[in-house]
């Protein structure tokens, strides 16, 4: 009988080989900038306990309702496969100490998990890079992180094709206000409400104003709108940072439904969108949280970051030409000894080339079929020893991407001549 075959979980994603080096990209760039601004790697579990979610994403929110891969361990506690990072960046940093008192930056890459209804750029294992900084209260961090995150669009050539959306949810006390009269508004309109809507009136009202139903688009238009139930200190925090962003050439677009899908903002929240992939065109989303971290036991500590989806950013210039991992050079080895030989050589261009990446022929062949190989392999060079190069010590070098040059090396010499052609460090011998 046919065994079927053992297939990946659906919503999680294979990164194969040539879609690397757009990753690798990424994640330089994501890293580089994140430095350049200060902040210091945090690396946390991908398994929290169950309950340091529910507390700080929210009992209602659609993540901890329904998207969370939950389960108990063989001393049944409930353990959650994290679904964001802000939790556990929170619960580490706390946990460590590092915010006794202190300014941190840092910031954090990985995956995370969430059991939605996969399509394009939504996945049950997705990765985000995400930076948090801790114990600065101004909108001086916040137009900051804008500015950061601009600067990483900028550096991966994709910035033209992402806006920026902003609001302000206030403190806690303008939600509380704001939301009365929110739910009076609903009330008085229940009829129009969809039946998503009707749920959320009791458990969750602000996230009616996230409804994308464009049934609801009508009844929204005319609600109140948060902006006008800020306190002067929300106010003022708002106007400085739109000041701050407009001094900065940071182009924005102040956004009154924007409410996110987590529990724990105050004052800014924003994010940046993209027309082109679909329906998920959420980028980058973030925002403050300062209550947070006492909520989580912690001194008063003021809070924000954001956090960016890896899979969706990838997305964005992954149609763009890129350097590939492909090998320099492929030893072509034919002919009695050549084997022994050439594992030698290769082992010592690598001691003195380190970048140089060197593929050797295994498995035997003829010439012409190893060098079908090379060729197959996308290597730049050919480096051939058959019995006349042990013979004379030396090694043809032929270029696989140039018609008929080739050239007689010494074995001496081999290594800084490629190093030479491939524009490679030399380590001295
Ligand atoms: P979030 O909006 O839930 O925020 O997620 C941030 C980003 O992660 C999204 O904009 C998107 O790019 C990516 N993302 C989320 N869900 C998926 C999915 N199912 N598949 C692919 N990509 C996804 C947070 O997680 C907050 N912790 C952000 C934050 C950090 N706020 C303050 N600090």
């Amino acid at each position: 009988m046919k065994k079927n075959k053992l297939q990946a979980i659906r919503g999680m994603n294979d990164i194969v080989p040539q879609a690397i080096p757009y990753w690798e990209k990424a994640e330089r760039v994501l890293k580089d900038v994140a430095t350049s601004y200060g902040y210091q790697e945090i690396r946390f579990p991908i398994v929290e306990t169950t309950e340091l979610f529910v507390r700080v994403i929210g009992e209602v929110t659609d993540i901890v309702e329904k998207e969370m891969y939950t389960f108990s361990d063989r001393n049944n506690d409930s353990l959650t496969l994290r679904p964001e990072g802000t939790a556990g960046c929170v619960r580490a940093a706390l946990e460590q100490g590092l915010l006794h008192n202190q300014i941190q930056r840092l910031w954090y890459l990985g995956p995370m998990f969430r059991h939605e209804r996969p399509q394009k750029g939504r996945y049950r294992q997705f990765h985000q890079f995400g930076v948090e900084a801790f114990g600065l209260s101004g909108p001086d961090l916040d137009a900051e992180l804008l500015l950061m995150a601009q600067r990483i669009f900028r550096a991966l050539g994709i910035a033209d094709k992402l806006t920026l959306e902003i609001n302000s949810l206030g403190s806690l006390a303008n939600r509380t206000t704001f939301q009365e009269k929110l739910v009076e508004y609903f009330q008085a309109n229940y009829n129009f409400l969809d039946e998503d809507s009707k749920r959320r009136l009791t458990a969750n009202p602000l996230r009616i104003l996230d409804s994308k139903n464009p049934q609801m688009a009508g009844l929204l238009k005319n609600a109140p709108k948060l902006l006008e139930f800020l306190d002067p200190k929300a106010e003022s925090h708002f106007k400085q940072l739109c000041f701050l962003l407009d001094q900065n050439q940071v182009k924005y677009h102040v956004n009154p439904y924007l409410v996110r899908g987590l529990d724990y903002y105050n004052y800014t929240v924003f994010e940046w969108q993209t027309n082109e992939l679909g329906a998920q065109g959420a980028i980058c989303a973030g925002g403050r949280y300062d209550a947070l971290v006492e909520q989580l036991g912690g001194q008063k500590t003021s809070a924000a970051g954001f956090a960016i989806g890896l899979e969706r950013l990838v997305a964005l210039f992954n149609n763009q030409p890129i350097a590939r991992n492909d090998p320099h050079v492929y030893l072509v080895l034919v002919g009695e000894g050549t084997l022994a030989c050439g594992l030698q050589l290769a082992e010592k261009l690598r001691d003195r080339v380190p970048k140089l990446k060197v593929l050797t022929n295994f498995g035997g062949g003829n010439f012409s079929a190893q060098l079908k190989r090379a060729d197959r392999s996308q290597a730049l060079f050919a480096l051939i020893i058959g019995e006349e190069e042990i013979n004379t010590q030396s090694v043809i070098v032929k270029h696989l991407r140039a018609e008929g040059t080739q050239e007689r090396v010494s074995w001496d010499e081999v290594s800084k001549y490629l190093a030479k052609l491939l524009n490679l460090e030399l380590e001295s011998e």
